[in-house]
């Protein structure tokens, strides 16, 4: 049941203090492009089962508050995933805006012909850096989530339809501790190969720091995946991600992944806590001068609309402080 919510937007446009101060720094890219996930690794997280009219309000408020890329939703197993069986109904009934993207995770073959039915423009594949994870996520080896991946790229690129390849478990694993970075650095590699247009480094449990993810990124460069084709996918779990962020944009990264509102988490991994929130990070990037294209206020607005209708507050610390 939503609940009747404070007018915020006023006060935030009448409010000096409510919005950051922008000092630009040298050095940083002039735009980043925000990939927002609250939808898909958000929503799959939560104990019950969002109704459909909501996710569909959601995906459209997001693109409303002017986020250009919004991962709609996953056409994983329903039996893994009861979250979000409901893809084919929601990919059909989505009000699809011009100059918005909306990719899909798929994870194999069976996933792909869904997505394809449901006349998906974009796709996202993921696999893991770690053995236990892509058991846990996958129910298969770290090869066999490749070799279940390779089908979906190959018939993808052969309708070219662009594909972003996931690797989770980049930092730290719940199961097998710190992880090499020589590990995704390779999967990286390999999904490139296999014809991955981005790939997105995820630091799944959030365990990542600064330094550790400067040497990831040199690593997987090393290993043959240009700046330009990763993307950061960072959890707040320890309070690390936004420094992570700003060592990302030191480095030349320009795609971040985040969720609205700080939703998230992922069912197969312990101790996964929420993305990181894209407000948090709207705050910093506007701070910062950078372009993003995301409305701060109208964005907090849904983060509220959306706790109200989750019936518990969201964990973003910019929702908190201009909501309270
Ligand atoms: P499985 O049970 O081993 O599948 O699951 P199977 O191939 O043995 O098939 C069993 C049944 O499932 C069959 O149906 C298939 O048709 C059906 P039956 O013949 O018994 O009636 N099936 C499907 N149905 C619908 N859609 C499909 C599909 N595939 C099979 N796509 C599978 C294997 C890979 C499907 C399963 O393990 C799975 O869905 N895993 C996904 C788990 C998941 O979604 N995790 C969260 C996303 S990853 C994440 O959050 C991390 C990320 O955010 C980055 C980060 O943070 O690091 C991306
Ligand atoms: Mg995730």
């Amino acid at each position: 049941m939503a609940r009747q919510l404070t007018p915020l937007l006023p006060r935030i446009v009448a409010g000096m203090e409510v919005l950051p101060a922008v000092h630009p720094r040298p050095g940083l890219p002039p735009r980043v492009s925000i990939y927002e996930v609250g939808p898909r690794d958000g929503l799959q997280a939560e104990k019950a089962v969002v109704p459909l009219p909501v996710k569909l309000e959601l995906i459209d408020r997001l693109a409303e508050a002017g986020l250009a890329v919004i991962e709609a939703t996953s056409f994983v197993s329903p039996r893994w995933v009861p979250q979000l069986a409901d893809a084919d109904e929601l990919m059909a009934a989505l009000r699809r805006r011009p100059g918005v993207r909306y990719p899909v995770l798929v994870p194999n073959e069976r996933g792909f012909e869904r997505a394809m039915a449901a006349e998906a423009e974009e796709l996202a594949i993921f696999v893991s850096a770690t053995e236990s994870f892509a058991e846990q996520n996958l129910g298969t080896t770290l090869d066999g989530a490749i070799q279940m991946a390779t089908p979906v790229v190959k018939a993808a690129r052969a309708r070219r339809i662009p594909v972003r390849g996931y690797v989770s478990m980049c930092f730290g694993d719940p199961w097998e501790g710190q992880v090499d970075p020589g590990r995704p650095a390779d999967i990286a590699a390999r999904l490139v190969e296999l014809g991955c247009s981005t790939i997105s480094l995820g630091d799944t449990i959030g365990v990542a720091t600064p330094g550790q993810v400067v040497t990831v990124l040199e690593r997987t460069e090393a290993a043959g995946v240009p700046r330009n084709q990763i993307a950061l996918h960072l959890h707040d779990t320890y309070g690390q991600a936004l420094a992570n962020v700003l060592v990302g944009l030191e480095a030349g990264i320009t795609e971040f992944d985040s969720s609205a509102g700080g939703l998230g988490g992922c069912p197969y991994a312990r101790s996964a806590t929420g993305n990181l929130a894209t407000e948090d990070l709207v705050w910093m990037l506007d701070g910062l001068g950078i372009e993003t294209g995301v409305d701060l206020p109208a964005l907090v607005e849904t983060s509220r609309w959306l706790a109200a209708e989750l019936g518990r507050p969201s964990p973003s610390r910019v929702v908190a402080a201009l909501g309270s």
